[in-house]
């Protein structure tokens, strides 16, 4: 039997009130983390593990400003949908907003400001998307990891244990916002309750399949950077650190044309009228540089 097919759910919504006044009218995942929108971090990470269909979830007021950035995802070779979750509920009320778009799909969900870089993601992306039942969430080392899901791993390197933001956590391993699950991911969503908080929380989710024997996790090392733009300094610390790796390196992170081409989602011609179609600017001239270097 072949497996179901992927989509990637991005999740984009919420008020960002911590972000308050700078998403007072533009959505949070709009906001620039040094020369990109946010949302292209989190999107060209899918991207890279293969994903090429995406559906959105974000508020009513702002599936407008993402869909004027996003589109149809055709120029890119890959393809959006948008569904509006009227309330922030919990992350994984996502499931439930998105249901008939993601029936019959394994799910690789992602937060719409979680910010990956490093080398060997890739490879652990696309290690997540070879599963072809349970699911696959990652550890990653933080200093103070009470702000997160927090997975206790066992001597044997299985999950033993996994809290939400526990007062007293017992590892340092932080779940990042990116998560890989098989089908039954929405029968799990709609059998959930919410928290404490009030929120259906992703953390029950993943225990549901810790509970199953079927949850994998895979710990990312200190050779990948794992940020976020919760916070105003949050933000200006992940633009600070695209700006330092992008002008050293001379390559840009997580460019969706660039990564389209390069992943053959676009073929030289596409990927040429892209090129053509952009205003000169720098990012243009980036695009340029990428289509005669890239063979
Ligand atoms: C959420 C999840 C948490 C996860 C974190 C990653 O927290 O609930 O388990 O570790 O995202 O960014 P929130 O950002 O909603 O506080």
């Amino acid at each position: 039997m072949t497996a179901a097919p992927w989509k990637g759910l991005i999740l984009a919504g919420g008020t960002g009130s911590r972000l308050y006044p700078l998403t007072h009218a533009v959505n949070k995942h709009l906001l620039p983390v040094f020369d990109k929108p946010m949302i292209y971090y989190p999107l060209t990470t899918l991207m890279l593990g293969g994903l090429k269909d995406f559906v959105v979830v974000s508020t009513p007021d702002s599936i407008p400003q993402i869909k004027a950035l996003l589109n149809s995802g055709s120029n890119w070779g890959i393809n959006f949908t948008y569904v509006a979750q009227d309330k922030p509920g919990g992350i994984a009320e996502g499931f439930r907003v998105a249901a008939n778009e993601l029936q019959g799909h394994r799910v690789a969900l992602i937060l719409g400001d979680n910010i990956f870089y490093g080398d060997g993601l890739s490879k652990r992306i696309e290690e997540a998307t070879k599963q072809t039942s349970g699911a696959t969430i990652f550890g990653y080392e933080v200093a103070d990891p009470t702000a997160f899901g927090v997975v206790e791993l066992g001597k044997d390197g299985k999950a033993v244990s996994l809290e939400e933001k526990p007062k007293h956590p017992k590892s340092n391993f932080a779940v990042p916002g990116i998560y890989f699950y098989d089908p039954d991911v929405l029968d799990i969503a709609w059998s959930l309750k919410p928290s404490g908080r009030g929120e259906l929380e992703i953390t029950d989710v993943n225990r549901a399949y810790l509970e199953r024997g079927d949850l994998n996790v895979i710990t990312i090392g200190r050779g990948v950077a794992w940020l976020d733009g919760g916070t105003h300094a949050d933000l200006f610390e992940a633009g600070q650190f695209i700006k330092v790796v992008e002008e050293r390196t001379g390559l840009k992170v997580a460019c969706p044309e660039e990564i389209a081409f390069r992943k053959g989602f676009i073929d030289r011609d596409q990927f040429a009228k892209l090129v053509d179609s952009k205003p000169t600017t720098e990012y243009q001239r980036y695009l340029s540089r990428m289509l005669s270097e890239i063979k």
